[in-house]
């Protein structure tokens, strides 16, 4: 019974440093597989997601050396297997990255359809439809999605929806095959320019990364580098606002504050102060947070990822706010355990109609998914006196050492694993 338990009511105060960018190492892990020369990543973040992909890696005969905590070495040249198993899938949907890069570097790849977060419908028709147009044979059958292809020939590729995964897929075989790819209707976000970045660093030739059309010359073969990951976006929005939602005070460390302008702006707008620096960014949460509307969208729109933690912040707020979700269609699941912590939210479909409330009282929750658990966290931070979370593996997919950062802010709270531990540390709170 791993659970966090909290007493919630004091103002987070003081400084944190964010991790590498959980969702940019997973596609680039999968993509340091694809030349046979050693890859060294820097800044990687050691949560469950990436370390299962490590693992996924290794299953298929790659070398993998933990140099540290944050660093890693990864080396594709004895890869013998082109199979990733159901049981990594499982866990992480992310492992669908193996097929842009093993279909690039071997042409040929069979992995389990993904699993991951459960938060609505997640189709893998834009991948497919980029692999086909690059000359490959999918097909889906016994659970697995086979990629195969005599030979990949660039191909101008018109996405139907902005998805990062599908981008990011396809750029991966693109740089492997022969001659140019356009994307069109591509993904912006700052993790699709970290992973071009990374591929450029081992010799692709991607232009365009960040803007919605990319180009790729493809280029037979990679080579290693060495490659420092972006700092995470949604980390250090999480932590931003953990400042908004407890009334504190975070200077959030070690970021890229380009990358946080829309969650900078409406924590602007609902009343927070924000100090920019060149890698920093303070929140100061001292007056009455406000109500406003929030859609999310791709960057730079407002992240769907930062939808609960938003979401918990405007719950407070005075007046009605509205927050419509235009990404994923099942991502109000955590409402119901706020309405257990006495928020007034109602949800009908993609759009949450949200009444403030004066205050947060400690509850027993569990948490949905990754964000909305981290929410739901921040939530607890500002309840009246104590919350269990359970379910926490699935916050620990993406946030390294979330309660020690939050405790290192003044949070009181612990991560327990037993009945003993929870009662110990009601007693030591009193
Ligand atoms: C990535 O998921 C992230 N995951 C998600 O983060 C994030 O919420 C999401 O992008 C949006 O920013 C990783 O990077 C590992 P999409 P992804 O493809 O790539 C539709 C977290 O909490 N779509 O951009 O799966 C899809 O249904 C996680 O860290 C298709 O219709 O998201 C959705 O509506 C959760 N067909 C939209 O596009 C496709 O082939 C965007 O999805 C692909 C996607």
């Amino acid at each position: 019974m791993e659970q966090y338990v909290i007493k919630g009511g004091n103002p987070l105060v003081g400084e944190v440093e964010i991790g590498g960018a959980k969702n940019a190492a997973l596609a680039i892990l999968a993509a340091a597989t694809m030349t046979d020369e050693t890859v060294l990543i820097e800044n990687m973040p050691d949560v469950r997601d990436t370390n299962i992909l490590l693992q996924a890696i290794k299953s298929i005969g790659a070398i993998v050396e933990r140099v540290d905590r944050h660093t890693v070495k990864i080396n594709g040249s004895q890869i013998s297997n082109l199979v990733i198993a159901d049981d990594y899938v499982k866990k992480i949907r992310a492992s669908y990255y193996l097929i842009g890069a093993l279909l690039g570097k071997y042409r040929n790849a069979r992995v389990a359809l993904p699993g991951g977060c459960n938060i609505g419908s997640r189709p893998i028709d834009q991948h497919i439809k980029g692999w086909k147009a690059l000359g490959a044979e999918v097909k889906i059958e016994h659970g697995l999605i086979i990629t195969e292809a005599e030979k990949l020939t660039g191909s101008h590729i018109y996405m139907d929806v902005v998805s990062v995964g599908a981008t990011i897929n396809v750029m991966m075989s693109a740089v492997m095959a022969e001659g140019k790819t356009i994307i069109e209707n591509a993904a912006k976000e700052p993790h699709v320019v970290d992973v071009a970045n990374f591929l450029n660093s081992m010799g692709a030739n991607i232009k365009g990364a960040g803007t919605d059309v990319i180009r790729i010359r493809g280029t037979g073969k990679l080579h290693g580098t060495e490659y420092a990951i972006i700092p995470d976006q949604i980390e250090a929005g999480t932590f931003m606002f953990a400042a908004a939602i407890t009334k504190g005070d975070i200077m959030v460390k070690n970021v890229i504050p380009k990358h946080l302008e829309s969650i900078s702006a409406k924590l602007v707008e609902i009343g927070c102060e924000i100090e920019e620096s060149d890698d920093a960014v303070r929140v100061v949460s001292s007056k009455p947070l406000t109500h406003t509307q929030v859609k999310t969208l791709p960057y730079p729109g407002f992240p769907t990822d930062m939808q609960p933690q938003m979401v918990v912040a405007l719950a407070l707020a005075r007046g009605a706010s509205i927050v419509t979700e235009s990404i994923f269609e099942n991502r109000f699941k955590y409402v119901d355990e706020m309405t257990r912590m006495g928020a007034d939210i109602k949800v009908e479909g993609n759009t949450a109609f949200i009444s403030g409330v004066q205050k947060y009282t400690g509850a027993g929750i569990v948490a949905p998914d990754l964000r909305a658990g981290a929410a739901l966290v921040l939530a607890g931070l500002a309840a009246e006196g104590v919350t269990t979370v359970d379910d926490i593996k699935y916050i620990e997919r993406g946030y390294e050492d979330f309660h020690i950062k939050l405790q290192s802010l003044g949070a009181i709270m612990e991560r327990v694993d037993s009945e003993r531990e929870l009662q110990k540390f009601k007693l030591k709170i009193g």
